[in-house]
């Protein structure tokens, strides 16, 4: 038997009302003016790709790839295929199958969605949108620099207040490998104090032991081996570049040794914007450099930075500030009665349409005086009154809301009436 009741929206899933929409159109259009600023380019990748592509990029033994990914088999092939948990991976795999880096490095960004199954709560859901910003091709402490500049002048331009800049490097290949021979000699001392989860981190990836959320082992995690003393020049030289030109433009931050992010494909930068205004959830935005992507993904080798900025914790950051949102008017209302009178009606909307005014056109009969009622809830600066008598003779009444003297004109004069009212 089929049930009436109300189907409600996956857990962790959010519409997104129109009232909140305006704001996200807003928080769009600044981001994409801010990006086109700094010279990046739109790239749209699918939602669903090949679980491998996860498993290859971000790491298989992280959080996102064992626990938290939409990943399912295709019904009709028997494809793995995933929901993406982010956007770096697919970018460089489309990257890389359209051969963008061939000779030209890139600086592009996506924005979307982007699914991972985690404990829905302020500032975490299963599908949230994230916009992201990659550069390719580019090896110097210059482009990290430059990334972490623009992040610094969007919160500027948002007026987003209390984000602070935390962050760190997480050297090469060969000094991740010695600090990680350390880690594992370390913690198998210490075996009898590790938990389960780390227990079976040990091998496959002890770095993410660093990362444990877990009090109980606290003490233990801070007492271990540092990466930063195994750290060669070349990397201690990028970094110190990336401070001295991030203290030049007086951006402040805070050097991290513990931020070691989620995902496995960084190297040497790491960064991460965190608040204390959101709770448990404050990062607002994270990323770094990830040289070795590109060759993992099956591309020559090719360095790359970049980051990603949680849209949803941003905009609530704007909303607790009192963000005012700026709502879609509407110029003018049209209202009409009689046969005659609706046929011009509609012929007035669309000649208004084609001047570039907004133009809402009652729909649903009504007298007059309830029409009204509703070009005035519209927050229409004008109303277009249009009965058959003024039909007779190609004519409208204007009405300005605001108040003012209701006039009559040709339809010919009506777009300057109009203009000059709302100007
Ligand atoms: P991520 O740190 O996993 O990095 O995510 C970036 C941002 O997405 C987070 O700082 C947060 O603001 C937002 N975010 C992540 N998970 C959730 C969630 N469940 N609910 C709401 N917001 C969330 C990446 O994804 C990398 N791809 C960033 C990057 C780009 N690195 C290099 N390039």
């Amino acid at each position: 038997m089929m049930s009436n009741e109300t189907l409600q929206a996956v857990r962790g899933m959010n519409d997104i009302l129109p009232d909140e929409a305006e704001l996200w159109l807003w928080f769009e259009e600044e981001v994409r003016d801010w990006l086109h600023g700094y010279g990046y380019r739109n790239i749209r990748m699918p939602l669903v790709e090949p679980t491998a592509l996860f498993k290859r990029a971000i790491g298989e033994v992280t959080d996102i790839v064992e626990k938290e990914m939409y990943s399912f088999e295709d019904a009709l092939n028997g494809d793995h295929l995933t929901l993406r948990p982010e956007g770096t991976a697919s970018c460089v795999r489309a990257v890389l199958q359209h051969n963008l880096l061939y000779n030209a490095p890139q600086r592009l960004y996506y924005s979307g969605p982007m699914f991972r199954h985690e404990r829905p709560q302020k500032g975490r859901y299963r599908q949230f949108h994230q916009v992201g910003v990659e550069a390719l091709g580019f090896a110097g402490p210059d482009i990290d620099a430059e990334q972490i500049l623009m992040c610094a002048r969007l919160w500027r331009k948002l007026g987003l207040r209390d984000v602070a800049l935390q962050l760190n490097t997480l050297g090469d290949a060969a000094s991740r490998h010695r600090h990680r021979v350390k880690l594992i000699a370390y913690f198998e001392q210490h075996r009898d104090r590790l938990d389960a989860d780390a227990t079976r981190r040990l091998y496959a990836n002890p770095l993410r032991i660093l990362d444990s959320k877990n009090p109980a082992m606290r003490e233990l995690v801070a007492a271990a081996p540092s990466l930063t003393d195994e750290l060669d020049e070349e990397a201690l030289r990028h970094f110190d570049e990336v401070q001295a030109t991030l203290k030049r433009h007086d951006v402040a931050f805070e050097i991290n040794p513990s931020l070691v992010r989620g995902l496995d494909y960084y190297n040497r930068t790491v960064f991460e914007w965190v608040t204390t205004r959101l709770g448990a959830q404050g990062t607002v935005c994270a990323g770094g450099r990830y040289d070795g992507l590109v060759e993992q993904v099956g591309g020559k080798p090719a360095p790359a930075t970049g980051f990603a900025m949680g849209v949803e914790r941003l905009l609530a950051l704007l909303q607790e500030d009192g963000m005012a949102l700026p709502k879609a008017k509407v110029d003018v209302y049209v209202v009409h009665q009689g046969e005659r009178a609706s046929r011009l009606a509609s012929r007035v909307a669309e000649q208004l349409r084609d001047d570039r005014l907004r133009v809402l056109l009652h729909c649903g009969g009504g007298s007059f005086k309830s029409q009204m009622k509703k070009a005035d809830a519209s927050g229409a600066a004008v109303a277009v009154v249009i009965g058959d008598d003024e039909a007779q003779a190609d004519e409208v009444s204007v009405k300005p809301m605001q108040g003012g003297e209701q006039v009559r004109v040709s339809v010919r004069n009506l777009t300057a009436t109009v203009n000059q009212i709302i100007k």
